[in-house]
Order: structure tokens, then C-alpha cells, then sequence
């Protein structure tokens, strides 16, 4: 019998990934082009794709895959996806679910304490030596005792919160109106109901919700506005959550002290974007996810979960369940 063909979009996260399909008895091609045409050349006969952010799967691929069973994507986040396109042809879309709990919760903070301390002004001017001169000028910040406030507390955002309630003394408020009670006592997170006390109380505000329609843009100028002088921004989950024009105007200003962004939206944003001329803004390339202890364990993860749907057992993180209910469903019996 043939083997079952799966496309890896972009290789994964950890190499070992591939080994471990091979090892699982299936056909394995990876695809390392941004080149939508040229995964759709591998599709006809494909089982399963595993597919990295930011590239996309749409209506147009599935269609020239007609024996596709499942799609899994790299991480979480399942917005490269059209998933109304696959539910509506019976295939199953799996995701990542937790394992930015740990990465992620610690560059959120490593983002925090380097915008405080101007971590990357401090680099540039010790290497030039001016530094020394300017420093006296330049205004640092401390995390002890701020008053935090984050939006989405699930795993990352309260695995944050425990983190500054503990190891920071800081006091911590948190906006999800999806929230699962059992968090906020063990997180040490006082709840609000609306997003606007949230904004009016906090000095530091920290983006972990997911991307939904709700969230597109939920922090733009009136909210950034409502936000403290000199507050700090921080975005680690979705790129689309904060609007960056507005945030750009509000650094512009001077109303806020600076910001940190690991996510963007478009991926990566054009050279030109009125953000990049702010100097108290620390980027990194949607790296937050990506250390390597947490690579190998979510690349694991996703190799066993398609393996098992392939044989047609439940996955452990369906995002269209329903996809297997219908009489398309294209479940392995
Ligand atoms: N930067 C990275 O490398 C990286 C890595 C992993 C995850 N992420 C992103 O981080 C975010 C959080 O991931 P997670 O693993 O904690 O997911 P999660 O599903 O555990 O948590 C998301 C939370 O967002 C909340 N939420 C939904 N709608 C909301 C709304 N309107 N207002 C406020 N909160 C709302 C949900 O109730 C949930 O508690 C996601 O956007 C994910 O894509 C980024």
C-alpha cells in the first residue's frame, strides 16, 4: 500500500519533525518557498499539510487537494487558515494549544524590562561611546510594583500574570470576557468587566488574547488614549490586535514611554511603516514562541497529532470538529 503523502509548508520548527514522519511511515515532502504554486503542485495526492505562519491556506489550495484529510498549522494561532473553506469540504483543521505558556510569558517580559530600560538605545550608545554623556538624560523605568494590565488570560496571559505577581510584586488586571474562572485566583489577576477601567488604571498594558473579529484592533487611538502618560505597550500575541498607526502617533506625541512588539500585521510590515522612526519601540521577527525547548516540543506534538488523525482517531486540538460531522467528512475509516 502507498504510503500517505504529507506537505511540511516551510520546514518545522525542529528538524527532528521530519525525521519523526519519516519514522511514522509516511511519504514526506517539505516545500521551503513562500510559493503558494509550488505547494499546490505536491497537493493532488497530499493526506495532510502542516503549514508555518504566516503562510496561507486557502479555498483555492483545498480545492486542488482532493484527498486532503487534515491541516495542521505550526502553532496556535489558526488565522493563515481559511477554515470555513475547510469545514465546508469535511477537512479537519488542528492547531498548538499551550506551548506559548512558557516562550512566550518570558519574552513578554524580557520585552517590558528591555523598553523600561531602553535596552537597545543602552547597546547602540555604549558602542559608540555616547553613551556616557547622554545618559544622565534618558529616563529608565521599573516593573516592582507597576500596576499591569493584561488582555487574554489564557495560557500565556495568566502563566504572565502569575509570573509579575510573584517574581515583580506588580498588581495585576485583566480584561477577557471569555475566561475561565479557575484562573484568576490562582494568577493573582483582579478581573474587570470593562476594557476601558482596565486601560484607565494600568501603566503597562500586555496584548495575549487571541485574534477574533472582537480583538482586530481592539487597542486603537481611543484606547491608547485612555492609557496613562508614559505607559508601555506590549504585543506578543496577534499583529491585527493593536493598530500601529496609532500607536506610532501616540510615541509621536509623547504619550507613551515606548512599546514592544513581537507581532505585526502584515508580516513583516513594509521598511516605510511610521513605527520603525520610533526609537523606544523594540521589535522581534514573531520570535516569542520560538525557543528551541518549546520547538521540539511542539514539533513533536504536531507530528503524533496528525500521525493519529491520519488513522482516523480524534486529535487532541480539533478547530473544526464539525468538519468530521458532516457528510462530507473525509474522517479515515
Ligand atoms: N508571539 C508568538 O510567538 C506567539 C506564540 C504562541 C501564541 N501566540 C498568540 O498569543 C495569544 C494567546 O495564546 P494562548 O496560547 O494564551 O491562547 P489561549 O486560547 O489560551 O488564550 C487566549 C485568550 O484570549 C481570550 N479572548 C478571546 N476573546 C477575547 C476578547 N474579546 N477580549 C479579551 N480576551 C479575549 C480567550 O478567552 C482566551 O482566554 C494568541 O493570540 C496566540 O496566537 C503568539
Amino acid at each position: 500500500m502507498a504510503k500517505p503523502k504529507v506537505v511540511v509548508w516551510r520546514p518545522m520548527y525542529d528538524q527532528i519533525g521530519h525525521a519523526l514522519f519519516e519514522e511514522g511511515g509516511v511519504e514526506l515532502v517539505v516545500v521551503d518557498s513562500t510559493d503558494a504554486q509550488a505547494v499546490m503542485a505536491e497537493l493532488p495526492d497530499a493526506k495532510a499539510i502542516w503549514v508555518r505562519t504566516p503562510e496561507r491556506i486557502t479555498a483555492d489550495m483545498m480545492d486542488a487537494a482532493p484527498e486532503l484529510i487534515v491541516i495542521s498549522t505550526s502553532g496556535f494561532g489558526t488565522d493563515n487558515v481559511d477554515i470555513p473553506a475547510a469545514t465546508e469540504r469535511g477537512i479537519l483543521v488542528v492547531n498548538n494549544l499551550g506551548f506559548g505558556r512558557k516562550p512566550v510569558s518570558e519574552h513578554t517580559i524580557m520585552l517590558l524590562l528591555a523598553v523600561m530600560n531602553r535596552l537597545t538605545w543602552g547597546d547602540r550608545a555604549t558602542r559608540d561611546g555616547s553613551g556616557w554623556d547622554a545618559r544622565t538624560n534618558v529616563s529608565f523605568r521599573e516593573l516592582e510594583g507597576s500596576t499591569i494590565g493584561i488582555v487574554g488570560l489564557g495560557y500565556i496571559g495568566s502563566e504572565l500574570a502569575r509570573k509579575l505577581v510573584s517574581g515583580f510584586r506588580c498588581r495585576v488586571l485583566g480584561y477577557d470576557p471569555y475566561i475561565n474562572p479557575r484562573i484568576p485566583p490562582t494568577a493573582g489577576v483582579q478581573m474587570v468587566e470593562h476594557l476601558d477601567d482596565l486601560l484607565r488604571q494600568v501603566s503597562v498594558l500586555c496584548l495575549c488574547a487571541e485574534l477574533t473579529e472582537e480583538t482586530q484592533e481592539m487597542i486603537s487611538r481611543r484606547e491608547l488614549a485612555l492609557l496613562a502618560k508614559d505607559a508601555v505597550v506590549v504585543n506578543t500575541a496577534r499583529g491585527r490586535i493593536l493598530d500601529l498607526d496609532a500607536l506610532a502617533d501616540a510615541l509621536d506625541a509623547g504619550h507613551i514611554f515606548g512599546a514592544g512588539i513581537d507581532t505585526t500585521y502584515p508580516e513583516p510590515l513594509p521598511d516605510t511603516h511610521p513605527i520603525f522612526a520610533q526609537d523606544n519601540v523594540i521589535f522581534t521577527p514573531h520570535t516569542a514562541g520560538l525557543t528551541s525547548e518549546t520547538a521540539t516540543e511542539q514539533t513533536r506534538f504536531s507530528v503524533s497529532q496528525i500521525l493519529s488523525v491520519l488513522k482516523g482517531d480524534p486529535p487532541t486540538f480539533p478547530v473544526n470538529p464539525e468538519a468530521w460531522k458532516s457528510g462530507r467528512s473525509r474522517k479515515p475509516s
